[in-house]
């Protein structure tokens, strides 16, 4: 019997996307499975119940009937637990039931035991390993992308000047300065942004060969360099990090480079850990009235130490924005890549010669470094560790 895939309509606070799209479903289908959506799963993300019907898609009229006899559940983000909103969405799950969603395990770790104790089979998309083969399933990529965009969208927004130079009869505009901190994937789209709309752009981050890639989209990089800097990536590409001493010299550095900028967009990330803070109240206090600041990290603990999630703060004359869940801000968009990270995932899994069923091999990098929970356990080494 062909597996049933259920696609939940999210119901956390601020989440607009969904885990499939009328094209996703299509292909899933093509692969033997049957789908079921819930009712209105796409409304957030712009898509149509009629469009996923023709898709070839049953539509189920609320969560129950969607999960009632599915093997596997497609989502955006951790289903709700009793007491966390209108229904209790990991209670509905079958027993061993496969889940593929962000599931933010190092910051949920309550979420993750709760998975694993309703004996769900959990795949934490963000865990992916970012090797060349996974790259069309790197979740992260994909909405970091688009977020970098949005960011610069926001801080135009609210700043209450133009990007471009403007040379007009009334007299000439100065263009704006943008300095983007992380240059990883959200600051190099926040970076080619701001240069589209005609900012003078620069950059920093803690990894050397971020340097290269800064100035091939146009802006200039500032960073301190030392020792410390080229043993900054770990062998995943990601930043460790760094040491007191080196963030000392690196804060002096921005301390001058900032008074001079009109926006800021921050995005420095550390897998597992929280955010670095690389902005102080001395630091905003010291800039121009007017600027902007966007802080992408807000969630994760922040980058900046005024910002507060959720909120448009003001310190002085300085804006500094923290929107929730940019992702979602742009959800037809982030959607859609999303789910085709789902779509390459799940293919990964179904098995070739039997349309509708799985053949999932365990030992396959990809599938033992997303793997958190299985058979009542927590499964992935980095998070049964203390
Ligand atoms: P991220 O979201 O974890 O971090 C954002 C950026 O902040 C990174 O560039 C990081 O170096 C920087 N950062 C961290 N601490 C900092 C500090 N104290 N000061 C300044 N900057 C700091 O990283 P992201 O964007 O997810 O990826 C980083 C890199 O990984 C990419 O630039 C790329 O080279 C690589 N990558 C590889 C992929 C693959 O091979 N499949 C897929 C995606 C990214």
């Amino acid at each position: 019997m062909a597996i049933k895939i259920a696609v939940l309509k999210e119901r956390q606070p601020h989440e607009a996307r969904v885990a499939a799209t009328p094209d996703t479903v299509k292909k899933l289908i093509g692969f033997g499975f049957e789908v079921s959506i819930e009712k209105g799963a796409g409304s957030g993300a712009s898509l149509t119940d009629q469009g996923f019907k023709a898709a070839g898609a049953t539509i189920a009229g609320e969560a129950k009937a969607a999960l009632s006899g599915a093997g596997m559940v497609l989502k955006v983000q951790s289903p709700l637990r009793g007491g966390e909103g209108a229904i209790d969405e990991l209670a509905l799950f079958d027993k061993g039931a496969i889940l593929i969603s962000i599931l933010n395990p190092f910051g949920d770790r309550e979420g993750i035991a709760a998975l694993a104790a309703a004996g769900v089979e959990a795949y934490a998309m963000e865990l992916m390993p970012r090797i060349t083969r996974a790259q069309s399933m790197d979740v992260l990529s994909s909405q970091s992308n688009l977020a970098g965009y949005k960011a610069v969208l926001d801080a135009a927004a609210e700043y209450g000047r133009v990007f471009p130079m403007m040379m007009t009869a009334a007299g000439t505009v100065a263009p704006a300065r943008v300095f983007v901190m992380g240059a990883g994937v959200a600051g190099l789209q926040a970076i080619a942004t701001a240069r589209r709309l005609g900012a003078i752009v620069s950059a920093t981050d803690v990894r050397p060969v971020a340097k290269e890639q800064v100035e091939s989209l146009g802006a200039s990089f500032v960073m301190v360099e030392s020792d410390e800097t080229q043993e900054a990536e770990t062998a995943g590409g990601y930043a460790k990090e760094m040491s007191d001493e080196y963030k000392r010299r690196q804060a002096e550095l921005i301390a001058a480079h900032i008074t001079k900028q009109d926006i800021v967009i921050t995005t420095a990330l550390i897998p597992g850990r929280p955010a670095p803070v690389l902005i102080s109240d001395k630091m905003i206090a010291s800039m121009k009235p007017g600027s902007v600041i966007v802080d992408l990290a807000v969630e994760q603990g922040g980058n900046v130490s005024a910002s507060r999630a959720g909120e448009v703060v003001e310190a002085g004359l300085v804006k500094i924005i923290g929107h929730l869940n940019v992702p979602a801000r742009l959800a037809a968009d982030t959607s859609a890549l999303y789910a085709r990270n789902l779509l390459n995932f799940v293919e990964l899994l179904a098995d070739r010669e039997n349309p509708g069923r799985l053949a999932i091999d365990y030992q396959d990098e990809i599938v033992a470094g997303t793997l958190a929970t299985r058979g009542g356990a927590v499964v992935h080494p980095s998070l049964k560790e203390k």
